[in-house]
């Protein structure tokens, strides 16, 4: 989410080469609106997002934590159109704004309602090629828990933000997050990379952005 750790020079030059659609520009402002720091990934991992998903070429999507429907466009942009795409958003306004950024992208269903309920009834459509993590830090273990289990083999796990801004690492470090999100996310991170089952990276963005594929 938010901070952007991309010169100004290297945008320009990126931009052109990696090409938001109107529809992306158009999800990031409805963002804008409603938050000035923009909860959104940023527009690199935007192309990180890409890059995985092309690479695992997913026949299902499942994002939890929608906002205004930024991120979902970079796992769906260059997908088979017959991918079932799902993205999760429990916040009414930010539902609504997705839906209408989403309008006429074919293919993704914009489900609303808290994850931990949607979760439940998505169980039917299992198993899920791509699972991105982006809602509320405190439930990351049970998302990667129930992910764990709905993950198809060559799959890939991704999740934002697990460095918390980067308290998971630096003890005492001032930030937006609680002990209890600090220390669930580190249980977050022990978890899925102590798990003989996955192959895990977790890139160094500001936030932390882990990706981890299921080889067995
Ligand atoms: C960081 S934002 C997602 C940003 C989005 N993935 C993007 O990059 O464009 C997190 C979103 O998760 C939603 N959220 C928070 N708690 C949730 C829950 N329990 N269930 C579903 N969504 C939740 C918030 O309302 C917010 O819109």
């Amino acid at each position: 989410m938010g901070q952007d750790r991309i010169s100004k020079e290297q945008h320009d030059y990126l931009a052109p080469l990696y090409p938001e659609s109107g529809r992306m520009k158009n999800s990031k402002s409805l963002g804008e609106e409603i938050q000035k720091g923009f909860l959104s990934i940023t527009f690199w991992e935007g192309q990180i997002l890409n890059f995985l998903s092309q690479i695992i070429a997913p026949k299902k999507i499942l994002e939890i934590g929608t906002f205004t429907g930024y991120s979902i466009q970079w796992l769906a942009k260059s997908v088979a159109p017959d991918t079932k795409i799902y993205t999760i958003e429990s916040d009414s306004e930010h539902h609504a704004r997705a839906t209408k950024a989403l309008n006429g992208f074919s293919g993704i269903q914009c489900l609303k309602g808290p994850a931990v309920e949607v979760l439940n009834d998505l169980k039917p459509k299992a198993p899920f090629d791509l699972i991105f993590i982006d809602a509320n830090k405190n439930a990351y273990v049970e998302y990667l828990d129930w992910s764990t289990q709905h993950i198809s083999k060559g799959g890939m796990i991704i999740a934002d933000n697990v460095f918390l801004g980067g308290a998971v690492y630096q003890p005492g470090l001032e930030t937006q997050y609680s002990p209890k999100q600090v220390e669930t996310m580190r249980v977050f991170n022990k978890k899925i990379t102590e798990n003989p089952d996955f192959v895990s990276v977790i890139l160094p963005t500001f936030e932390g952005l882990l990706a981890a594929y299921r080889k067995t």
